[in-house]
């Protein structure tokens, strides 16, 4: 107890004089006030100048095809559908580290996101998951009203998923997860197009026979959050090239099933 007091002493110690020298500093120059404002501003600029975001969700028969082979892959039996991925403000990447994220800030949450967000990569826990996600792309959608804290960022995320419910789409088009029977792009966006709009993006991967997976969709929404986007730029994305890549138009296009056993070969 008298230690934990000292320790507390010692913090405490360690705070106040740096707070009391950027008083006095600040009093004595308030140009130098102006200046941290400036560059405040031009930091919101930057960050908060994206004015698309892409909602991302991912298909798990076929996403630990897409996990880099070194990484364990595994999807807990109660995942039997669609998961969110994220939800990302586009050119607006890690905007900033302070804004850290506890397990405490989603435990509201906590059920509903282990159902519709988990993460498949055996080593990274679902928080994990989430907190990176938070990190790289959360923190820059917090420069909107209605999304600048975690809760609000995680809500709306779980709205949007009820909100694009593909796997209802898709099963009332007849688009069925089947090892047999593949579909052509095209049968795909007719079914898709009523609900996510026009320009969002149907991504697949190869697998070792050589074969077209669908394995995740993109759904692009306005800074308001209404479908569609004023500047639909799909190629000038940042970061390193995904493994991924648009669905052909001309290739057979798999919905495979989702195998708990075997999440990586899901036909064999
Ligand atoms: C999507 O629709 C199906 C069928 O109506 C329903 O069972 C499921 O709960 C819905 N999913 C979400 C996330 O709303
Ligand atoms: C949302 O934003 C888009 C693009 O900026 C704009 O065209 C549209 O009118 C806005 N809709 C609403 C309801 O504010």
């Amino acid at each position: 107890m008298l230690g934990s007091q000292l320790c507390l002493l010692v913090l405490l110690g360690a705070v106040v004089p740096t707070l009391q020298q950027r008083d006095q500093w600040s009093s004595l120059d308030h140009s130098n006030d102006y200046n941290y404002v400036r560059h405040d501003e031009e930091v919101q600029k930057t960050f908060c100048s994206w004015d698309c975001l892409k909602f991302t969700l991912q298909w798990p028969g076929a996403f630990c095809t897409y996990l880099n082979e070194k990484a364990k892959c595994v999807i807990q039996p109660e995942i039997n559908t669609w998961t969110i991925h994220g939800l990302w403000p586009q050119k607006a990447y890690n905007c900033c580290g302070c804004w850290h994220l506890f397990p405490s800030d989603l435990e509201v949450l906590d059920e509903e996101l282990s159902q519709e967000w988990p993460s498949f990569v055996k080593s990274k826990s679902y928080f994990q998951f989430w907190k990176m996600e938070w990190l790289k792309h959360g923190v820059c959608a917090a420069c909107v009203e209605g999304l600048n804290s975690p809760i609000k960022y995680f809500s709306l995320c779980l709205k949007l998923r009820q909100q694009f419910n593909i796997t209802r789409t898709l099963s009332e088009g007849n688009v069925v997860p089947s090892c047999d029977r593949p579909y052509k792009l095209a049968e795909l966006e007719e079914v898709l197009t009523p609900l996510i709009g026009e320009h969002h993006e149907i991504q697949c991967i190869k697998d070792k026979q050589d074969r077209e997976l669908w394995f995740q969709v993109k759904i692009p929404l306005s800074r308001n959050l209404t479908l569609g986007c004023p500047q639909p730029n799909p190629t000038a994305e940042r970061g390193p090239p995904p493994a991924g890549h648009p669905c052909p138009s001309q290739t057979p296009i798999y919905l495979v099933p989702i195998d708990h056993e075997n999440p990586r070969k899901p036909c064999g």
